[in-house]
């Protein structure tokens, strides 16, 4: 009898543990992993209805007409991803304040954003925009919600004292003016090899050292490591949500996308078909994902954009930009960053 007993509770545990594993299975569906499909409903919004997109990211109005980039929806393979849905973000959202931070690819993500909550909204709202300093912020007055974008390439400080302009890889001093907000998305990586004319910083300091150079990928990871940091010592993760995105990949070199001697995406009107890239992942994307994974409390989720992005060589402005020059690097809006968004309101809604 004993035994019938206990063969039961036996049974009822293995039971328990298909139906967790069942749930937990489907809470976690990896929206990260999928393939880009057609969709004819898309874009989202028409980019000539928002007001003031950035001259780097306004495909159209610079003389884009191959439009298949704007009809590709990101489909996960396990689940979907929610519509977007801008009046019951904002009603969610209520009151409170989103920050983006970090480098273009930031203010990229940022004015998809703002695009995408106009388009979802009746004419007659108020919408405020305003700068200040490093800030860019677009007031939903209706709602109360702010979004904003906070420009910090390197995320860490540069500070001019008397031998000149000094990246500091152990100091976030903008991080007061960051954590006033309840959703903050970070992102760095663009400007960490700029050398030269383009390279905005004389020396780089860890600690009392400081020196002219270092190898660059370490110096990445000081700063994001700074960042972590920081997080874990100033975040109220009860208030404040924090995601960091994964590395924004630029089109550069066609073995990547199995077109050896292409050196540039101007020829790319589709994206590839099925969910591997040949070129694989950057190093620096292994270098955010180690770093996030050391975090002991793990109070940061990854938007992790890398590889669907990679798989968009046909979403970048190209010559299709107020400066005609060459741009693998951004991405038009409307277009990829309108999935950034919606992986993020997935997170948030
Ligand atoms: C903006 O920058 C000015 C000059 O650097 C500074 O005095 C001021 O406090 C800043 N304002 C805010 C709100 O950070
Ligand atoms: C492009 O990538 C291939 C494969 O990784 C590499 O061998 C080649 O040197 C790269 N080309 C350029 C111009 O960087
Ligand atoms: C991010 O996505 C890539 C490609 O799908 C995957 O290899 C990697 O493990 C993901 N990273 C995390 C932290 O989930």
């Amino acid at each position: 009898m004993g035994g019938g007993i206990e063969g039961g509770c036996w049974c009822a545990v293995i039971f328990c543990a298909l139906v967790w594993g069942a749930t937990a299975d489907y809470n976690e569906c990896d929206l990260y992993e999928g393939s880009w499909v057609y969709e004819e409903s898309y874009p989202m919004y028409e980019s000539s209805k928002c007001p003031h997109i950035r001259k780097e990211y306004d495909c159209i109005k610079y003389g884009r007409t191959d439009l298949n980039y704007l009809k590709f929806r990101w489909q996960p393979t396990n689940c979907n991803l929610p519509r977007f849905n801008g009046e019951e973000f904002l009603r969610k959202m209520s009151g409170k304040k989103i920050m983006y931070i970090g480098d273009s690819i930031s203010v990229d993500q940022w004015q998809s954003m703002v695009c995408l909550l106009h388009a979802s909204l009746p004419p007659q709202s108020i919408i405020i925009q305003h700068t200040l300093n490093s800030t860019t912020t677009v007031t939903f007055e209706d709602y109360g919600v702010s979004i904003s974008v906070f420009l910090s390439h390197y995320l860490v400080d540069i500070v001019e004292e008397s031998i000149g302009r000094v990246l500091k890889l152990d100091s976030i001093t903008n991080g007061d003016i960051w954590k006033e907000n309840d959703v903050l998305i970070f992102n760095s990586w663009l400007w960490w090899y700029r050398r030269g004319e383009k390279q905005p910083w004389d020396y780089i300091q860890i600690g009392t050292n400081i020196r002219k150079d270092m190898d660059r990928m370490v110096a990445f990871q000081e700063a994001l490591k700074t960042w972590a940091h920081w997080v874990e010592s100033d975040i109220n993760t009860d208030k404040t949500m924090v995601f960091f995105q994964g590395v924004s990949p630029s089109h550069y070199n066609g073995s990547d996308w199995n077109e050896p001697g292409v050196t540039n995406c101007a020829k790319e009107t589709l994206p590839m078909d099925g969910s591997t890239y040949p070129g694989g992942l950057p190093t620096a994307e292994e270098v955010v994902e180690q770093v996030l994974n050391g975090m002991i409390t793990k109070p940061v989720s990854l938007l992790n954009i890398t590889r669907l992005s990679q798989l968009r060589k046909d979403a970048h402005p190209s010559s299709f930009n107020v400066f005609k020059g060459m741009d693998c690097t951004h991405w038009c809006v409307a277009g990829l960053p309108d999935t950034w968004n919606l992986l993020l309101y997935a997170a948030l809604v």
